[in-house]
């Protein structure tokens, strides 16, 4: 088997760990007896979400930083790696909403979406690979259904996590010999406070049908594609790699026509 049992020794990094799927990520597998290294750029986010996971029993380290600055990531790595002694476990979660087709998108915005969601797992890889080659980790990338379809009004953030998931596969090929698992979750409609800020103003009814246009019905918390990250971080998960794990409450099986 190609995969170190280091439950209980397991050292992670999280980007985008100060909310959303990546503070979820962050207390699932700290609760596991992970010490996570959350990265963010939302500095009073670190601080809160840092404040419950220490409550918790969690040792956490919080890094401001952006994940389009490599200098930044690359300190972050080298900080947690000279406390705890080593990496196992990455998770890159860092992501922005971007709504609207080609024409009224100013470059700049497109910019900006692909570096941080396709240039910024690549700088997470790059600079935590070599650690992860000592350690025989994993590394998952939170994509999302849109990493594999497009949708309508969404081409940046489509195009920046399909280029996830072309990142993904290839690294998982190249890393395979080295004991380095590396994959992708691709989220469905998960509550979180990005979610929120799309479904703003939206009435009840203009809720309701968001939620029927689901195969499963509802919208995810955060903790379920949290679980998915724990499992593909996990030693159960040893012979998984390249993988594009679905949590979308059955979104990219096909098209759902509600019959109720
Ligand atoms: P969120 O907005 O709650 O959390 C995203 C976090 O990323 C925030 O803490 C934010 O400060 C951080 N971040 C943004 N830009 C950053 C940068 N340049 N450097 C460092 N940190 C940065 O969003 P949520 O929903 O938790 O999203 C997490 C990931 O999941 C994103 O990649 C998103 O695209 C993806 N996703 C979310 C879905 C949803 O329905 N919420 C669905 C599919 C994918």
């Amino acid at each position: 088997m190609n995969v170190k049992s280091r439950v209980g020794n397991e050292i992670a990094l999280i980007t985008g760990g100060a909310s959303g799927i990546g503070q979820a990520c962050a207390s699932v597998l700290g609760r596991r007896g992970a010490k996570v290294c959350l990265l963010d750029i939302h500095e009073d986010g670190l601080a809160a979400t840092a404040a419950v996971l220490s409550d918790q029993g969690i040792d956490v380290l919080t890094v401001t930083a952006d994940v389009t600055d490599q200098a930044a990531v690359e300190g972050a790595v080298a900080k947690l790696v000279n406390l705890w002694g080593g990496l196992d476990t990455v998770v890159t979660s860092a992501g922005i909403e971007h709504v609207g087709i080609v024409e009224d998108t100013p470059l700049t915005d497109f910019r900006r979406v692909l570096d941080i969601a396709l240039v910024g797992t690549f700088i997470a890889a790059k600079v935590s690979l070599p650690h992860l080659r000592v350690s025989r980790g994993s590394f998952t990338a939170v994509g999302s259904t849109t990493s594999l379809t497009g949708a309508n009004g969404w081409s940046a953030y489509s195009a920046a996590k399909h280029g996830v998931v072309g990142l993904v596969k290839s690294m998982a090929l190249d890393h395979a010999r080295d004991g380095i698992r590396i994959n992708a979750v691709l989220p469905g409609f998960i509550q979180t406070p990005m979610s929120a800020r799309l479904l703003e103003g939206l009435s009840e009814q203009e809720l309701a049908a968001t939620d029927a246009a689901i195969p499963i019905g509802r919208r995810a918390e955060p903790v379920e594609v949290a679980h998915a990250v724990a499992y593909l971080s996990s030693p159960e998960a040893s012979y998984v790699t390249g993988s594009l794990f679905a949590v979308d409450g059955g979104m990219l099986a096909g098209a759902y026509e509600p019959t109720d």
